[in-house]
């Protein structure tokens, strides 16, 4: 019988053997999976692994000091990169979907490679592949599927020759967060609703610069801070908000605005491959609409997003 404290008295024993003294490097995303996987390989190896957690700019407001710092708790053997202005500048210009996706995998693999080469005489690299990814032989998500997409783009950055090391790779994703509480990780990151690699640039639609991006950042904190305070957070699967590249009419005082208009995004789901519009009370939205366009200056329109997927998708882009 599988059980999650067999599972890591097994898996760290394993790892402990394989890596003996070699050296680790892993990139973390704050999600469930890298965090677990690191924990695991931290427990074999200690500071023998090399953790790197990248500020692309593209996440939730304050989540990149949270996390970090939440690393540090955790004792991991980490490095927090500031690579904002990196990302930026390979997204300028941009406005399709799959080319941010693009723009955004490379720099990621230009900023993990520049920092691979700065650990000494590393042999492994670490991933939080879980079992359906693994069977997902088409994958878009995270750090590692990138990381594993880019294999065909030719000039292999040199972390490509890293052998592999992968303990989750048969662990389906309640099994990873059981395997999680065992390794005492935090709730609040155990509990996370999915994030998208690409994080907000795919919620910013068309083109991203640094100023929309601190706008839905704002939004989306009011959002998913009212989902917590109204204790929905749980009951919904995933939660965040578009920022339409549509101005529309308000009025502010005795004076004409004109301004951005945003789109709620929370659904219900299992998986992820089918998922229903979150039906949340009228009261909560009015509060979060309320506070929106209150509290976040070029906001002035807050509409909720009532389509189910198929045949909508989660995310807008
Ligand atoms: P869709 O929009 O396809 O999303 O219904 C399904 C799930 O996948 C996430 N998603 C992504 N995750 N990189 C990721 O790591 C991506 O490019 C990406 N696109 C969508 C989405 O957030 C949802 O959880």
């Amino acid at each position: 019988d599988w059980t999650a404290e067999s599972f890591v008295e097994q898996t760290v024993n394993h790892l402990r053997q394989k890596l003996g003294n070699d050296r680790v490097v892993m990139a973390l995303s704050g999600g469930v999976d890298s965090t677990v996987a690191a924990t695991l390989v931290h427990q074999a190896i200690g500071s023998n692994l090399y953790c790197i957690f990248v500020d692309n700019g593209l996440l939730r407001k304050d989540e990149f000091e949270e996390v970090l710092l939440s690393y540090q708790d955790m004792g991991l053997n980490i490095k927090g990169v500031d690579s904002k202005s990196h990302f930026y500048k390979s997204l300028a210009g941009i406005s399709e979907p799959e080319a941010k996706r693009k723009a955004i995998g490379k720099s990621f693999i230009d900023i993990f490679d520049q920092e691979a080469h700065l650990i000494e005489e590393v042999k492994w690299l670490g991933q939080g592949t879980i079992y359906p990814d693994v069977i997902e032989s088409v994958s878009i998500k995270g750090p590692s599927a990138t990381i594993k997409s880019h294999h065909n783009v030719g000039g292999l950055p040199d972390f490509m020759k890293l052998k592999i090391v992968e303990p989750l790779n048969t662990l389906f994703k309640d099994e990873v967060r059981s395997v999680g509480r065992t390794l005492g990780i935090d709730e609040k990151i155990l509990g996370r609703h999915p994030f998208p690699g690409p994080g907000l640039a795919i919620r910013i639609l068309g083109e991203i610069t640094p100023e929309k991006v601190s706008i839905l950042q704002e939004v989306d904190a009011i959002f998913i801070g009212g989902l917590r305070k109204w204790n929905l957070y749980k009951d919904v699967w995933q939660a965040g908000v578009m920022l339409l590249p549509v101005q529309s009419v308000g009025v502010m005082g005795d004076e004409r605005t004109y301004e951005s208009v945003v789109a709620l995004r929370a659904v219900t789901s299992v998986d992820g491959m089918t998922a229903d519009w979150a039906h949340l009370p009228y009261e909560f939205l009015a509060e979060v609409s309320n506070d929106i366009i209150n509290k976040v200056k070029g906001v002035n329109r807050v509409v909720y997003d009532i389509s189910s997927k198929p045949p909508a998708t989660i995310e807008w882009e």
